[in-house]
């Protein structure tokens, strides 16, 4: 079996790691109990890029559970966790191809290796698989069925390819299930980007002006737990009812240029690029710490930094101090690359319980309907999302109402009295 990973001697640790997980994702565990006897994927040939965690771990157990045949990459260079890749390859056979830090030449090799297995199914987050298919591997195309998309910033990717007509097959948009984005962008972006912050830094929150650039669903769940710890948080955004919702979610609204001098911590969460560039660090306090959680690395122009000082120095582990030119210090977390995956462990099994939920479950779907579906961007079937979460609620052991039918046929009617 071909496979590149940092050292078989982690698998140990990454199995306990990946248990530890496990018991946090009961909806995954239930569907890949039910994946053991249906078989739903038998032989099916899956393709996965996606960042190599312990929770990936849990969905790769899934799918080979339903019979699939996985290859798996890393979507991202720095956000592998080597003693997981290694349990993969070591304890469940499943070739991986991912060690944390590898550079760019590597990081498109190892995504060339995964295609290897010639897919029927893609699965990405950021959507590199779709992309370098199209680019250089149309020879896969006719063996594929469809493809799934994990993320916001892939899922904008792919709609703008069917939009111009060059999509080459189905994609089903996972990030826009509601049991998705609601809960691991907001929840889980918010908790794991300050826990990357806080690992890399050691800083106090508390009593600190911390900016957050966007207003999605990502940024909410940052500014939300930046808030939570006792920061006073300004939101940028270009959106104008985005800014509102902040506004009245009780934060301070101001461009970027204005905020950059108030700011001791700064994160980038827009998808978009040169977010924070040379105006805004020539402007920044002394010290001020500077990271992005968009999946990108492209949201803080580090080149136009880099340009504007007399030098940098790693001073900890993931952060790299720029002495600017006007004798001041910015300092840069994990190379700008995603913070919750390269300073931290990524979003925790409770959210990604749901999310790789419906990567499961999109990928059952797409292998009874690929050969209906329309080179599209899809959503999530509506019962899929509703099942994910209804199984949520009863792994917490909630109950909730249900309606009486004359409720039910009241919220369907037009003309039932007041
Ligand atoms: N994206 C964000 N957090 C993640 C995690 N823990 N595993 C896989 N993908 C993620």
């Amino acid at each position: 079996m071909e496979y590149d990973v940092k050292d078989l001697a982690l698998a140990e640790k990454g199995g306990n790691r990946v248990e530890w997980a496990t018991q946090g994702m009961p909806v995954l565990n239930a569907i890949k109990d039910r994946f053991s006897g249906e078989k739903p994927l038998k032989g099916v040939r899956i393709a996965a890029c996606l960042h190599v965690t312990t929770e990936t771990a849990v969905l790769m157990q899934t799918l080979k559970a339903g019979g699939a045949k996985v290859h798996l990459c890393a979507s991202n260079p720095l956000s592998t966790q080597d003693d997981v890749a290694a349990f993969l390859v070591a304890a469940e056979n499943i070739p991986v191809f991912s060690i944390k830090g590898e550079d760019r030449d590597t990081y498109y090799r190892h995504i060339n290796q995964a295609l290897e297995i010639k897919p029927q199914i893609t699965m990405d987050d950021g959507a590199d698989l779709v992309s370098t298919i199209h680019a250089e591997r149309r020879e896969l195309l006719q063996d594929i069925l469809a493809g799934t998309e994990e993320t916001t910033t892939g899922v904008i990717r792919l709609k703008s390819m069917a939009a111009d007509g060059v999509l080459a097959y189905p994609i089903i948009a996972v990030n826009d299930a509601n049991t998705k984005h609601l809960f691991d962008n907001r929840y889980g972006t918010g908790q794991s980007t300050v826990d990357g912050i806080i690992r890399a830094t050691n800083r106090l929150l508390a009593g600190s002006t911390f900016v957050v650039a966007g207003y999605g669903w990502c940024g909410r769940g940052v500014a939300m737990r930046a808030s939570g710890m006792g920061a006073k948080v300004i939101v940028t955004e270009v959106d104008p009812l985005r800014a509102l919702e902040a506004v009245m979610d009780g934060y301070q609204v101001m461009p970027m240029l204005k905020a950059a001098k108030l700011g001791d911590f700064f994160c980038t969460v827009t998808g978009d690029i040169k977010v924070l560039r040379q105006e805004h660090f020539a402007v920044m306090k002394d010290g001020a710490v500077v990271c992005n959680s968009g999946h990108f690395n492209v949201e803080i122009d580090l080149e136009s930094l880099a340009e504007m000082s007399k030098g940098k120095r790693q001073i900890r582990e993931n952060v790299e101090e720029y002495r600017l030119s006007n004798g001041k210090r910015v300092n840069v977390l994990g190379e700008g690359r995603l913070i919750n995956l390269a300073a931290a462990e990524g979003h925790p099994p409770s959210v990604m319980d749901m999310s790789f939920a419906n990567q499961a479950l999109a990928a059952k779907y797409v292998t009874e309907k690929g050969p209906t579906l329309e080179k599209k961007v899809y959503g999530v079937p509506e019962e899929i999302d509703l099942e994910i979460g209804r199984l949520k609620l009863a792994a917490m052991g909630i109950e909730i109402d249900i309606l009486l039918p004359e409720q039910e046929k009241y919220l369907a009617s037009w003309d039932m009295g007041t």
